[in-house]
């Protein structure tokens, strides 16, 4: 593909305001009305706004780190206002806040610059990284700032993201002092207060919820994050999002709170028990249940029927919208015990007094557990209530499951090498459920058991039969050979598409083989927005460049720009993850898939390495912005949605990561998860199986952590045994980048780094973004017999059978 993104053309394009425009109506439908005390939507007196905050004016649009995307300009809150007709009552104090910000940042930037002159680029990076710029708290506000607004909006916002977890402190995941107090003070000093969450997760709210006002999740909405700010306070959208994780009232009822953030070893003691699976089963209250979120409608829902046909089953719900605003209603199914969303559905929107039977189905295999004695998907004998429920604690039986003996769905074998945990015991309950509900037999003649065979006699592709082992290791190892002294650059290792994270060899096009380029993810693509050019080349490491240009100091830019042309690449920055799964609408994660293959196409990028899909296991992993939620169904269904919206697109592909368990920040390289192999394949691993069986994504990435002892990405297991064999996978593997490389000190690791000949060993076919010791090792391996050429040629057949599935080379 080619890449026709770069123009010299600096003007906004029409695909730039049409994508702004969708991802407007994108980020509108995936924010959460937390609280609503009748102030909005706003009344059409509303007319004058007092806006505050540090996210009014420098609103945070996504999170950090390589899911972070570089946009030529933004909707802030405030602009949103004002595009909706709406007066800003109090510029002159954003003016001032905006002042103090920068000139934070412009400390924060020396500081990076400093790190990377005396320590050198490597360290300052994973510095920039490990304490991303958090804007500073202002000053605080008195009397004299209010005026006479028709209302008032306070931003709070937060920002984290990858290299990094957040902190249960003020700032953070706390508010601080002065944020309360400034929140107490405009709640009482303006009729109509509303409070914005800009934030990537959740922030303990818990002191100041129940003041007269509304509260909103905005999260961080992409690029017209403010325009659908707007839309939804004027009441031109009425809010349908729900939550997509539990908010907890304080940090410590996460039951992995206190070990959460150990360096080196994690520990999954509450096994199946996350999120609101364990609020449920521990009877602890949430600040916010899983599912919920407010309206301005008025949703009445009525039970209707539930029917199994051979091993599906279908409920269906009437919703009747009896309020005096047109919205939409989410409506949710859960099994218990434990507490489990078996399915879901969204209405159209409803006008007043219209109705719509949702009809929401599930197969009996979302009903069994992993038996780890026995190795199998096992549906348990007893009875299985069904749930409706419109959040996680507003559940209603609606029918119950009869089981009359334990039936396997699945025989696999174990995988995983199960450690003994000290677990956290919660008692399950011993229920009885009305007599009344609908009785339902499910019977083992239902099922259609699957039995796994795990054999090793996969076939060669023919081309890789024909290339020696020096061609299949320049395939099997990513371009980006040198930089940086031996270490590419995280998210930016691409020198045919700036700004792109990385792309495979180019030394191989003689014999029909091209390069394969990928950019990040999640939240839209991830490129240089300016690049310069000349003689047909990129010159790399410009001032203006994301990375190099914040972390080296100037006399170490050595590009020369004299002669070259400037050109630029905008690309869409779409609400972060969590928000549109916030969405529960499958048909707007498509359409946000389908929106950045159809940038992937114009700029020739064959790989989008997203979604992300691990779990969020703790509101302080500094990634979950990238995550979509706690729940592994939800997780997996939004994930098959928008793979099938990419893929659409001649030519493009996802990479669903970061396979698995990488649900803390800290130390990412060398952390080990515990974890048994009940709790790794009920939640961990679910998201990506469902993702794998529905939408057959053409890549996959690894994640950096270890499981039980092994790096996932030398996990034969993991990357042979249970995706390509049970899920049926069919793409290629890679690691995450720089996996392979020793950064820092390795004594003072307790787990050595991830080995690259494993990689290939495990299945795991492209080392990322590459450096010349993974082929050095590659070839020691083959030459002392630790690797089989059989192995490698293995390997250069997943990425070679990829690019035909993608055209880059002739269907055979
Ligand atoms: C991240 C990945 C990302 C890669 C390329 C890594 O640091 O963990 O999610 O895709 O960089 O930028």
């Amino acid at each position: 593909m080619k890449n026709r993104l770069a123009t010299q053309n600096p003007a906004v394009s029409d695909r730039e305001k049409r994508h702004s425009r969708i991802a407007a109506e994108l980020a509108a439908e995936g924010m959460v009305l937390l609280e609503n005390k009748g102030i909005l939507p706003f009344r059409a007196s509303v007319k004058t706004i007092a806006l505050f905050g540090s996210g009014a004016r420098r609103t945070h649009i996504g999170g950090t780190g390589s899911g972070e995307v570089n946009v030529r300009d933004f909707i802030s809150i405030e602009k949103g206002l004002e595009n909706a007709g709406y007066t800003i009552s109090t510029k002159a104090i954003l003016g001032r806040d905006e002042a103090n910000t920068d000139k934070a940042k412009q400390v924060y930037d020396g500081q990076i610059r400093a790190i990377a002159k005396e320590k050198g680029p490597l360290i300052a990076l994973l510095s920039k990284m490990g304490k991303p710029f958090m804007p500073p708290i202002l000053p605080p506000l008195d009397k004299s700032a209010t005026d006479n607004a028709d209302a008032c909006i306070y931003v709070l916002s937060r920002v984290c993201g990858e290299g990094a977890d957040r902190r249960n402190e003020p700032g953070d995941f706390q508010l601080s002092e002065t944020e309360t107090t400034d929140i107490k003070l405009l709640a009482q000093a303006y009729e109509r207060f509303v409070l914005l969450l800009n934030v990537g997760g959740a922030v303990d709210i818990t002191e100041i919820r129940n003041l007269p006002g509304a509260v909103l999740l905005i999260n961080q909405g992409g690029i017209s994050t403010g325009d659908a700010v707007a839309s939804i306070l004027s009441g031109k959208t009425c809010p349908s999002g729900h939550l997509a994780a539990t908010w907890p009232k304080r940090y410590e009822d996460w039951p992995c709170a206190k070990e959460f953030g150990d360096p080196s070893d994690t520990w999954y003691r509450e096994g199946s028990l996350v999120g609101y699976r364990w609020f449920d089963a521990s009877k602890t209250d949430p600040l916010y249940p899983f599912g919920y979120g407010l309206s301005y409608a008025n949703f009445e829902l009525r039970f209707l029927s539930a029917e199994l046909h051979a091993d599906q089953f279908s409920v269906s719900v009437m919703v009747a919208n009896m309020g005096s605003i047109a919205g939409k209603e989410v409506v949710q199914l859960y099994s218990g015990y434990p507490k489990s969303l078996v399915a879901f559905g969204k209405t159209k929107l409803l006008k007043l007094g219209e109705t719509q039977t949702v009809s929401l189905r599930f197969s009996a295999r979302d009903l069994s557990v992993y038996d780890e004695g026995q190795s199998a998907w096992v549906i348990r004998s007893g009875e299985i209530p069904l749930y409706l429920a419109t959040h996680a604690n507003s559940t209603k039986l609606c029918a119950v499951i009869k089981v009359e003996r334990d039936i396997i769905c699945e025989k696999c074998r174990p995988l995983f090498r199960s450690e003994q945990l000290r677990v956290i015991k919660t008692s399950s309950p011993e229920e009885t459920y009305d007599g009344n509900a609908i009785r339902i037999d499910l019977k083992a003649s239902n099922i259609n058991c699957v039995s796994h065979g795990y054999s090793d006699d996969e076939s060669i592709d023919e081309k890789a039969k024909t290339m020696s082992k020096e061609e299949l290791t320049a395939l099997c190892v990513g371009a980006a050979r040198i930089s940086m002294g031996d270490f590419s650059v995280i998210g930016n290792a691409s020198s045919e598409l700036p700004g792109a994270a990385g792309e495979t060899t180019s030394s191989l096009e003689t014999i029909g083989i091209p390069t394969i380029t990928m950019a990040d993810g999640p939240a839209g693509l991830r490129v240089n927005p300016k690049i310069y050019e000349k003689d047909g080349l990129y010159i790399k490491n410009p001032v203006e460049d994301p990375i190099f240009g914040l972390i080296l100091p100037p006399e170490m830019v050595k590009a020369d720009l004299s002669g070259t042309v400037t050109k630029y690449q905008y690309c869409t920055a779409l609400p972060i993850a969590t928000l549109l799964a916030q969405t529960w609408d499958m048909d707007v994660l498509e359409k946000a898939g389908n929106l950045i293959g159809a940038e992937m196409e114009e700029a020739g990028i064959s790989l989008w390495l997203a979604p992300a899909m691990n779990i969020q296991r703790n509101p302080l992993c500094g990634r979950n912005y990238e995550y979509y939620s706690e729940d592994p169904l939800l997780t997996g269904l939004c994930a098959a949605a928008v793979t099938k919206g990419v893929q659409q697109h001649k030519g493009c592909g996802v990479c669903i990561k970061h396979l698995a368990c990488n649900n803390q920040e800290t130390n990412r390289n060398y952390s080990n998860s515990h974890i048994s192999e009940k709790a790794l394949r009920e939640i961990y691993l679910r998201g990506f199986e469902i993702c794998v069986k529905l939408s057959s994504p053409v890549s996959a990435m690894t994640s950096m952590n270890l499981i039980n002892g092994i790096h996932t990405a030398n996990d034969r297991d993991l990357l042979t045994h249970a995706l390509r064999q049970e899920w049926g996978f069919d793409g290629a593997v890679m690691t995450d980048w720089g996996v392979t490389v020793d950064i820092g000190d390795q004594s003072a690791q307790r787990y050595l780094c991830t080995s690259a000949p494993g990689c290939i060993k495990a299945g795991n076919d492209l080392i990322m973004p590459g450096a010349q010791r993974d082929v050095d090792r590659i070839l020691e391996a083959l030459h002392d017999g630790r690797l089989t050429e059989h192995e490698l040629r293995l390997s250069a057949s997943h990425i070679l059978r990829m690019m035909r599935r993608l055209e880059m080379i002739t269907k055979k």
